[in-house]
């Protein structure tokens, strides 16, 4: 029977933005896991990870700001910017309670900055908007995980000018898509006005209010979604990949839902629908919050919200994006394979 505690889940935070505007750098920054090798690339799927509760306390005291975690840390969904991934983009959302959408100061608003607000919009998700690589601005002087206001403190004249003028002008583009924002400590009418975090993903100024927030809005979700842990399984293919003496495995995020090892479960493939059973079920060791590459932890069972890497037969053509399906004891499975083709 599951205790008060088990009945919350972890909330699932979404990376969103035009490409390259530092999506996946901000995500290696404020979780501490650098995603093998992925920033400064294009990302072409989507990715998941976790926030230490450890990495806020370290960021956030600068703040001086009592951010004891009394909610389950966040998992972060990575997705593309490239233009060519809407679809990925869209599902990564969908599995979301709220998002961060990145904006680069020098850009302002792009084509997928667009296609991502009106995606939120359309799925009614809160989001935070960080505008990102302050760092750029000519003749910034660099204030490592300093507050942004702190750091604003360090600039000349000419840096904070520059700043203000381009933020006005976002602010502006904004406003032009139906939509208003302010930067977060002005800030006085959360939900109508959407919060503007400026942040440098490489040196980190900002990150600590960047942090902070992203814990304001874990607690609000919470309480007002009641974000719970419900049974009934959730969950979606993230990554197919090889790994040496397991063969081909698939990463996938569990929104909802638990899976165990021996459970049989159904894919969609290229082919038709894969029927297989679980193997072994992966996460990675938690040392790695500590930033040692350590091996994986083998979990017989498995509660959302998670990510997880699982052994199987017959993976080889599974589709990512797709959802992946339990067998229960009285689950018809023909009508299991019909419905997983449908996705
Ligand atoms: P896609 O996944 O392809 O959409 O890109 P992304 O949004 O994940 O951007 P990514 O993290 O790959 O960063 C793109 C480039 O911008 C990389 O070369 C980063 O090092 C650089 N970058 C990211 N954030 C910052 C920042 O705050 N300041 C500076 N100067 N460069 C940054
Ligand atoms: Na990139
Ligand atoms: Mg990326």
């Amino acid at each position: 029977k599951l205790s008060e505690e088990d009945k919350v889940r972890s909330p699932i935070c979404c990376m969103m933005g035009h490409i390259d505007t530092g999506k996946t750098k901000l995500l290696d920054y404020i979780t501490g896991n650098v995603q093998e090798g992925e920033a400064g690339g294009t990302t072409q799927k989507m990715g998941a990870t976790y926030l230490s509760a450890r990495n806020i306390l370290e960021k956030t005291m600068e703040l001086k700001s009592d951010t004891k975690l009394k909610v389950p840390r966040p998992l972060f969904i990575d997705t593309p910017g490239y233009e060519f991934y809407t679809n990925l983009r869209s599902r990564g959302l969908g599995l979301c309670d709220f998002a961060i959408l990145v904006v680069d100061i020098m850009h302002g608003l792009e084509p997928q900055t667009i296609e991502c607000l009106n995606l939120l919009r359309m799925k009614n998700t809160e989001f935070i908007i960080a505008l990102n690589k302050v760092d750029r601005l000519y003749g910034w002087r660099i204030c490592e995980n300093a507050p942004i206001l702190e750091a604003m403190k360090q600039q000349t004249k000419d840096v904070i000018n520059e700043f203000n003028m381009r933020l006005n002008e976002i602010i502006n583009q904004f406003k032009e898509q139906g939509l208003n924002s302010e930067l977060y400590y002005k800030n006085k009418e959360m939900g109508e006005t959407f919060s503007i975090v400026p942040t440098c993903a490489i040196s980190g100024e900002g990150i600590p209010d960047l942090l902070l927030l992203l814990v304001q809005l874990t607690q609000k979700t919470m309480v007002e979604k009641l974000i719970t842990y419900v049974d009934k399984v959730q969950c979606t293919v993230l990554e197919v990949k090889v790994m040496e003496g397991y063969g081909t495995t698939i990463d996938v995020v569990l929104v909802n839902g638990e899976l165990h090892e021996g459970g049989q479960i159904v894919v969609c493939g290229l082919q038709g629908p894969i029927v297989t059973t679980i193997r072994a079920l992966l996460t990675p060791h938690p040392i790695k919050e500590l930033h040692v590459n350590g091996n994986h932890v083998h979990h017989e069972v498995i509660k959302a919200a998670e990510c997880i890497n699982i052994i199987a037969k017959d993976l080889e053509h599974v589709i990512v994006g797709t959802a992946l399906h339990v067998v229960g004891p009285d689950d018809d499975i023909e009508a299991i394979k019909e419905l997983v083709m449908e996705d």
